[in-house]
């Protein structure tokens, strides 16, 4: 009885169930995100039409190519918000930021500096795609001591990770206190096979404690609704200590 329930082809909702978003570029003109305040409200519509009831906005930190501050995304977070509320528009924004793992950013990290969210003061950190950062250890460690948790932005996409597919390599990035985010259309092949494969073995693995949409231009909205109905996140989640709903508490 009720076996349509549980059926594999009952419908799905993956991003009702998610709620917020922790990764993405929402904020116009401050990096390789939207270029107009239209195209933010455009991709914001795209992502209430899929479920979505909010979004930290995490535009790129990376000195000398997208050298914004902590006040640039506040200011940029205070006016999509006002943009929103005038269109109508129920979506609610957050401010922190993607932050390369560098020298400076070690330095804020020191200075408590940096543009955290949620109940462990969680902070979205990235590397080169290419080569291992050479910061990296000594930046988790001032994070740790300053009272912040990073999050790993998209793991799946780091060749020089990726290309092991190996699960030991990931469980000792984990072993560290780093918790991992995937990006939603890694799942839909997005940026490539090899990316795919591996963000379906780390959520196999219940590695990963965030999605993020990681979305930049108006161009990948369609995706959203693709996500939406993607069964292998829906399988994870029912059984994934996924985090993005539990915002709704702090944000
Ligand atoms: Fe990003």
């Amino acid at each position: 009885m009720f076996s349509w329930l549980t059926s594999s082809r009952a419908p799905v909702n993956n991003l009702h169930d998610l709620q917020f978003d922790m990764h993405c570029h929402l904020l116009p003109g401050i990096d390789d995100g939207p270029e107009s305040i239209e195209e933010s409200l455009a991709i914001i519509k795209a992502m209430v039409a899929a479920g979505y009831r909010g979004a930290i906005c995490t535009s790129h930190i990376f000195p000398e190519v997208y050298d914004n501050k902590a006040d640039d995304m506040l200011r940029g977070v205070d006016s999509l918000q006002s943009a929103l509320e005038q269109n109508k528009i129920d979506f609610t924004l957050r401010a922190s930021a993607e932050y390369m793992v560098d020298g400076p950013f070690i330095e804020l990290a020191k200075a408590k500096n940096l543009l955290a969210f949620g109940k462990k003061n969680y902070v979205v950190i990235e590397t080169g795609f290419t080569q291992e950062n050479p910061y990296i250890d000594e930046a988790i460690y001032e994070m740790q001591c300053a009272g912040y948790c990073p999050i790993l932005a998209h793991p799946e996409r780091y060749i020089y990770l990726s290309q092991l597919k190996s699960v030991e390599a990931f469980e000792k990035i984990i072993d560290k206190g780093i918790e991992l985010q995937i990006n939603l259309f890694s799942l839909l092949g997005l940026y490539g096979r090899l990316s795919k494969e591996v963000a379906e073995i780390l959520l196999k693995n219940n590695f990963i404690r965030w999605i993020g949409t990681d979305i930049h231009r108006s161009q990948h909205i369609t995706l959203l609704q693709k996500a939406n109905n993607l069964r292998i996140l829906c399988n994870s989640m029912r059984d994934n200590p996924i985090q993005n709903k539990y915002l709704a508490e702090s944000i």
